[in-house]
């Protein structure tokens, strides 16, 4: 399952995850840093757990569920956070920051931001609007522009 979607494509089994859904699936909002493990630009969801998708063959998640950014929608509370409280600056980074803060749960401590989003590096926000922007999602403090949101797509 792609995002929530059944999903067959006929590609080489040890293609990288990461290049079958840029490639194959037209899904680039996941990005390539390192290509190495290293940056967590890749990160996506793999049964609800961050995965490098650059480190990952694509046989290795045959029959899981794999959620990318594009799987969210542009509504996730997160997303509007991270704008909203500048944790998104260049963006390379963001994709993969929000799925691996998703998967930190919802009232993540300080403590937990830091471990869970140790494989995640940012160059531009030196972290603390990040945490900021995840901690507004926690506490609702960005639930004007959500109303606001949900009010435009009413129309
Ligand atoms: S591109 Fe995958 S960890 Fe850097
Ligand atoms: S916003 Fe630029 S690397 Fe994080």
């Amino acid at each position: 399952m792609l995002n929530g979607r059944a999903t067959k494509r006929r590609v080489h089994p040890l293609k990288r995850l990461l290049d079958v859904l840029r490639e194959d699936c037209a899904l680039t909002g996941t990005k390539e840093g390192c290509g190495e493990g290293e940056c967590g630009a890749c990160t996506v969801l793999v049964d609800g757990r961050p995965v490098n998708s650059c480190l990952v063959p694509i046989a290795q998640v045959a029959g899981a569920r794999v959620t990318t950014i594009e799987g969210l929608g542009g509504r996730h509370p997160l997303q509007h956070a991270f704008v909203e409280h500048g944790g998104a600056q260049c963006g390379i980074c963001t994709p993969g920051m929000i799925l691996a803060a998703i998967a930190l749960g919802k009232n993540p401590t300080l403590d937990q931001m830091k471990t869970g989003l140790a494989g995640n590096l940012c160059r531009c926000t030196g972290y603390s609007a990040i945490f900021r922007s995840i901690e507004a999602t926690a506490t609702g403090k960005n639930k004007g522009r959500d109303r606001k949101d949900r009010k435009e797509r009413r129309g």
